[in-house]
């Protein structure tokens, strides 16, 4: 089994993108600028963000946080969106999901401007993504698909099996992999809660993609000799061992199922930086689109 090491692939990207921002800035003298908008004190959202401005700074990016309390009402978080959206210095930003349940995360996310909307949400960005024209990737799809691409992992003719259809990862890598592209061309299944029986679709499966945010659900016996295994999942469960009191786990029995893959992530250091990295990626895209 090849661990597919998503932590070090990371770090090789963020030195190209290192290159490309000074050759931008020798150029031009503009510097590609990420914004963040954090909402409330979730430990896990506080961590992602960390790492995105982190590795806003190892690439060479700026990068502004803007960190609220979680008692924000829809219309300031929607007019902190509209400044956002008309500031020249910021080339594309993300407001951190999940939001508190008084904010509707459909309004926040159709008030960013598709052409800053680096995280790939806005239904423009989708749309375009579903009709295979030029857009925003979502990060997570966009960072797995890289991956594939950067392993050189056949697709092509393989079937896919994802297990989870949120908006953000299991619907769009569904898309993604299924489109006339390499990656792509594979033979998508969607499965989810209501799939009646979940092994027996993922058995099936040359790739398998599980976003479905339950600790340690594919176990070996849901997974194919030689199958690709993608790790979507980074759950915080109880360890007592742990100085900060828990350990990061997958959707995916690690020990179980490396016995049975050809390449897997792991978790932590697998998918987790490849979002990052299509972020940042796609911040070069919107910095380079608004020069050209
Ligand atoms: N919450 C979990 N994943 C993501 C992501 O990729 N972007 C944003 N904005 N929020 C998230």
């Amino acid at each position: 089994m090849k661990i597919i090491d998503g932590k070090g692939l990371a770090e090789k990207i963020k030195l190209e993108l290192k290159s490309e921002v000074e050759q931008i800035r020798a150029e031009n003298g503009n510097i590609p600028h990420l914004a963040a908008v954090l909402i409330g004190d979730s430990p896990a959202s506080a961590s992602y963000v960390r790492n995105k401005v982190r590795f806003c700074e190892g690439a060479g990016f700026e990068s502004t946080l803007i960190k609220k309390d979680e008692s924000i009402t829809e219309s300031e978080l929607l007019e902190i969106i509209q400044d956002l959206n008309e500031n020249d210095d910021i080339n594309g930003f993300i407001v951190q999901l999940p939001l508190p349940d008084h904010i509707d995360e459909h309004k926040v996310t159709m008030a960013i401007d598709p052409k800053k909307d680096v995280d790939g949400f806005h239904p423009t960005n989708i749309g375009k993504m579903v009709q295979g024209l030029d857009s925003f990737l979502p990060a997570t799809p966009y960072g797995i698909m890289t991956m594939l691409e950067r392993y050189g992992i056949e697709t092509s003719g393989k079937h896919c099996v994802v297990v989870g259809r949120s908006n953000i990862v299991g619907t769009p890598m569904s898309i993604l992999l299924s489109r006339k592209s390499n990656p792509g061309n594979c033979t998508v299944t969607l499965t989810h809660s209501r799939t009646k029986d979940i092994g027996e679709e993922t058995r099936r499966a040359d790739i398998l993609i599980a976003a479905i945010g339950i600790p340690n659900f594919v176990c070996a016996g849901m997974v194919k000799e030689g199958a690709v295994i993608i790790d979507v999942g980074i759950n915080r469960v109880e360890d007592d061992t742990r100085k900060r009191g828990y350990r990061l786990v997958g959707d995916v029995d690690y020990d179980d199922v490396s016995k049975k893959a050809s390449f897997m992530t792991p978790v932590p250091g697998g998918v987790g930086p490849m979002t990052v990295t299509a972020l940042m990626m796609n911040t070069l895209k919107a910095a380079k689109l608004k020069t050209s």
